[in-house]
Parts: structure tokens; C-alpha cells; sequence
């Protein structure tokens, strides 16, 4: 699907038709065009940054501050969220992977400056920019595919991620980055520089997403589609594979102001009883398993007694 069609004021219903049509038959979205040669040149930049010293990165790490702003550099092992998701080999890994984080609107970001990471801070707001306007009218797509009003899904900044990973030999631990596991969003973007990052089609077969961050952009309905279609749109399980060079990826996960996620009427009807549990939309991942999806854990530990997060 061409990403143009989404910053289109016309055809909104036809837009939404075609969002279903390859949610339903695919499983997900490739969204492709020439507005997409700002997200290579972020991971383009991005990359020039990981490679510098450790000294030097350390200065944008995410506990630095400096008056308002604040580093955004972290560890993907920082993150219990990805942690429970990380490979052995990831964990145990001396040169572990990095990330650059940020939400969408707080603009509070401490950059490197231009001399220390050329582009960097410049080309990662433009991939901001355009995936955030994208990300809202991908929304607005959801919305009518979910038979809901606009405003409906409300709207929360999203979290995007630079990640970086080291070059990895072959055939280290299990040889999987991070594994299989779905998100807990409405949808979440990705793109990457190698191929490393692979869904599972409807058929439930891997397949591999492109690794042309210029070019294509990967759309995976995550865990709030599922519930809310009472499995009709399943979120679409992931993982990433090691790779023997060195890549960058980019994550931009949309998830939504705290609101309830649970089967919604016109997905719920005679033969067709919930299969889902309503939950809130910021449940924390604290506590769960890698794999299982956090809105599993929180029934879990709901019927448990035990409140969730
Ligand atoms: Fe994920």
C-alpha cells in the first residue's frame, strides 16, 4: 500500500477498505513511497551514532540531564519490557544492543549535537514527524475498520525506538534476538536495515520483512486489535533473528490514552461468544513472560486477586 494514500484528505473509506482487505487476507500492512527515504536516513544516522566511543554516547545516556531536556540513549536491557523478550545470547552478550527512545511529543530529547552525530538529531524528529502523521491517520483507518466513531481510539503519544545491534556470530545461544512475542498497542511500525526482523503471515508461516528502511514500512496490529475484534484481527507474533553484520531498526509502537480493550459489540454475537477479557489500555508488562501476552498476564492476575501492574 502506498503510504501516500494515508496522507490523503480524500478516499478515507477507501483507504480503510484496503487496511481491512490486507489486514483480513495478509495479516498486516507494507506500506511503501518515496516519503519513506527520511526513515533511511535516520537509521542511516543513527548507526554513524552507535559507532561512536562508548565515552561519547554515554553523554546522551537516558539518566543524563541537562535543565528540561534528557538523554534518550538506553540499553535495550534497561527495559524489563524487552528483557523478558531477549535471547540468552542477547543477555549474556558484552557488547549488548542500544536503543534511542523517544516519545513522539515530548521534545525534551537530549541530542547529540551536530558535530558529535552528523544528521542524527535532524533526520530522527523527521522520522518522527512523518510516522506520527502517519500513525494518526493509520488511527483513523482502524477506527472504521472497527465500526467506531472517529476519536474513538484515543490517542496517546507513541514510544519510537532506535535499536542497534552489534554484529552477532552465527550460531550463538539460540540465534534469536528477541523472541516470539506479540505487542501490547493497536499497531506498531517497523523498519530495518538487514533482514533480521520476521511475522508470522495469517497462515502462521515466518515470514521475513523487508530490510529497505527507504522504501517499505511494516504495519503489525499488535494485542488492542485482537481484543477488540474478539480475535477477527489477531496481533500479529514477531521476532527478531541475529545477524552476523551489524543493523539498526526502528520501532514506533502506538498504544492508546488509558481507556478499556475488550471485544467490541458488533464482533460479539450468537456463535461468536467473547473470547477475550476487557483490560485497561496501560496495563504494565512488569511480571510477564516472554511470549505471553500482557493482557494474558493481567487476567491471570486479576483472577488471582492480585492487581495488575
Ligand atoms: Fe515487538
Amino acid at each position: 500500500m502506498e503510504i501516500e494514500a494515508l496522507h490523503s484528505d480524500t478516499n478515507r473509506a477507501t483507504v480503510a477498505r484496503d487496511v481491512e482487505a490486507a489486514l483480513l487476507e495478509d495479516g498486516h500492512l507494507v506500506l511503501t513511497g518515496p516519503r519513506l527515504a527520511c526513515v533511511g536516513a535516520a537509521l542511516a544516522a543513527w548507526s554513524g551514532f552507535a559507532a561512536l566511543p562508548l565515552e561519547l554516547r554515554q553523554r546522551y545516556h537516558q539518566s543524563v540531564r541537562a535543565g528540561e531536556a534528557r538523554g534518550g540513549w538506553s540499553l535495550m536491557r534497561e527495559h524489563p519490557v524487552y528483557t523478558s523478550h531477549m535471547g540468552a545470547g542477547e543477555l549474556e552478550s558484552a557488547e549488548p544492543k542500544q536503543e534511542y527512545g523517544f516519545s513522539v511529543e515530548t521534545g525534551r530529547t537530549l541530542w547529540p549535537d551536530e558535530q558529535v552525530a552528523p544528521g542524527f538529531a535532524a533526520g530522527a524528529r523527521a522520522a518522527a514527524e512523518l510516522l506520527d502523521a502517519t500513525s494518526r491517520a493509520l488511527l483513523a483507518a482502524f477506527e472504521r475498520v472497527l465500526g467506531e466513531a472517529p476519536g474513538f481510539l484515543r490517542h496517546a503519544p507513541a514510544y519510537m525506538a532506535l535499536k542497534h545491534c552489534p554484529a552477532r556470530p552465527s550460531g550463538a545461544a539460540d540465534g534469536t534476538g528477541l523472541h516470539e512475542h506479540s505487542d501490547a498497542v493497536v499497531f506498531t511500525m517497523l523498519a530495518q536495515s538487514m533482514a533480521s526482523l520476521q511475522i508470522r503471515g495469517r497462515d502462521g508461516d515466518w515470514l521475513t520483512a523487508p530490510a529497505d528502511p527507504a522504501g517499505a514500512l511494516v504495519v503489525i496490529p499488535g494485542d488492542w486489535m485482537e481484543l477488540f475484534t474478539n480475535g477477527r484481527i489477531p496481533a500479529v507474533r514477531h521476532r527478531v533473528l541475529d545477524t552476523v553484520q551489524p543493523r539498526t531498526s526502528l520501532a514506533f509502537f502506538q498504544n492508546l490514552a488509558p481507556m478499556p480493550v475488550g471485544p467490541l459489540a458488533r464482533f460479539v454475537g450468537e456463535g461468536q461468544p467473547a473470547r477475550y477479557p476487557t483490560v485497561a489500555s496501560d496495563i504494565d508488562y512488569v511480571g510477564g513472560e516472554s511470549g505471553v501476552p500482557r493482557w494474558q498476564t493481567a487476567q491471570a492476575a486479576a483472577s488471582a486477586g492480585v492487581p495488575a501492574g
